[in-house]
């Protein structure tokens, strides 16, 4: 099986599993355990790891249970859970489950969010930051916590993939579609969302996590967020804040009443 491997989890949440070559398996925001734990037990997986992107509960609900069932051992930035948790901060960089995994701090959606990005595996786990063709809303943090969080996200490689807390791509596909002044590359991945989701609607499969996860690539030639200093696609828009921070708020602004 591939890996990482996303686990739909309550209503449009997704945890992500990844299993190293003898069975042992980290889970990333288990929101549910019961989703979880259906998973590694099909796959005669053991559950070592349980990290953490931050503390809202849609994305630690299975954590609790999930630890007490299996003695995985739970990695998470500080304050988040109880103080069991072994803590995660901006810089750490640490071998689990046989892959290395380094820590970037990405506040703004929640004060202590942070991402997990695993160079072997080519892949980003970004909880609420980073949507496909979205972001996460201002909840504890400041636009420029969020906009330079998406700024260190968008420096890694562009393969890398984009595993995310939700699935908002309907809703994102509708946003990006009432603006303009997207490049080719990212009418072209609009496109090519539209078109697998669409054959799983025709083939009457579920929607929900079709086409996750996007690359940064993506993202960054197609996420309007991302494009907030683009002058091109500002003027495009009708922005004329200045661009970075300030085209970033005006852009989350339009989307919060959107
Ligand atoms: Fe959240």
């Amino acid at each position: 099986m591939t890996y990482p491997f996303a686990i739909h989890c309550l209503t449009d949440n997704f945890s992500w599993l990844v299993a190293d070559a003898k069975q042992n398996a980290l889970v990333v925001d288990p929101g549910e355990s019961k989703a979880v734990k259906q998973v590694i037990t099909e796959r005669g997986l053991h559950l070592t790891h349980i990290l953490v992107t931050h503390y809202h509960f849609d994305h630690i609900g299975g954590v609790a249970e999930l630890s007490a069932d299996t003695g995985a051992e739970v990695w998470a930035p500080q304050d988040t859970i109880s103080p069991t948790h072994k803590t995660l901060a901006g810089g750490d960089k640490l071998d689990v489950c046989g892959y290395q995994m380094e820590v970037i701090d990405t506040p703004g959606h929640a004060f202590n969010h942070i991402s997990l990005f695993f160079p072997a595996l080519e892949a980003l786990f970004c909880g609420d930051v980073l949507f496909t063709l979205g972001c996460g809303r201002l909840f504890d943090g400041t636009a420029q916590e969020m906009w330079s969080s998406l700024k260190k996200l968008r420096n890694l490689p562009p393969q890398t993939l984009v595993c995310s807390g939700h699935d908002y791509t309907t809703a994102n596909l509708k946003f990006i579609n009432s603006l303009k002044g997207l490049g080719r590359e990212g009418i072209d991945t609009i496109t090519k969302l539209e078109t697998t989701r669409k054959d799983a609607r025709d083939n009457k499969q579920p929607v929900l996590g079709v086409g996750l996860p996007t690359r940064i690539g993506d993202e960054i030639c197609a996420n309007p967020f991302l494009l907030a200093d683009d002058s091109d696609f500002l003027k495009a828009n009708g922005i004329s804040k200045t661009a970075g921070v300030e085209s970033f708020a005006e852009i989350r602004r339009r989307k919060d009443i959107f």
